[in-house]
């Protein structure tokens, strides 16, 4: 655990006020730490995170289907604010994608 409370607030002011992000049971926001992927594939690394980012949101949908929940993928999201929340720099590590999830 990093940080105990309640923060359906914050998580959905980063993601534009959408309400689902904060009735929802569960959010998940995927980030991507940069060089983990850099050292290897370089400048190319920014395609390869968004890439896997979109198979993480694909499981993340087939997984709710499966326990039939109710969930929807954020894109719309304030970079910034999120980042600051999770307290990551957003260079070396950055939010990519938000996940919400519940009945
Ligand atoms: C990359 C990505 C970003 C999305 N961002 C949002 C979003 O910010 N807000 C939202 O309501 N839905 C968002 N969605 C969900 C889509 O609007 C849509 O509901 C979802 O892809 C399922 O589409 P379908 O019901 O037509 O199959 C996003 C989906 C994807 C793939």
């Amino acid at each position: 655990m990093l940080k105990e409370g309640d923060f359906r607030s914050k998580v959905a002011e980063g993601c534009l006020d959408q309400t689902m992000a904060y009735t929802s049971a569960v959010n998940f926001v995927w980030t991507a730490v940069i060089a983990r992927s850099q050292w290897k594939y370089l400048q190319r690394c920014y395609r390869y995170i968004y890439l896997d980012a979109g198979h993480i949101g694909q499981n993340f949908y087939l997984v709710a289907e499966a326990l039939n929940l109710g969930a929807c993928t954020i894109g719309a999201i304030y970079d910034d604010e999120l980042n600051n929340f999770l307290g990551i720099d957003g260079k070396n590590e950055t939010t990519i994608y938000v996940g919400v999830v519940g009945k």
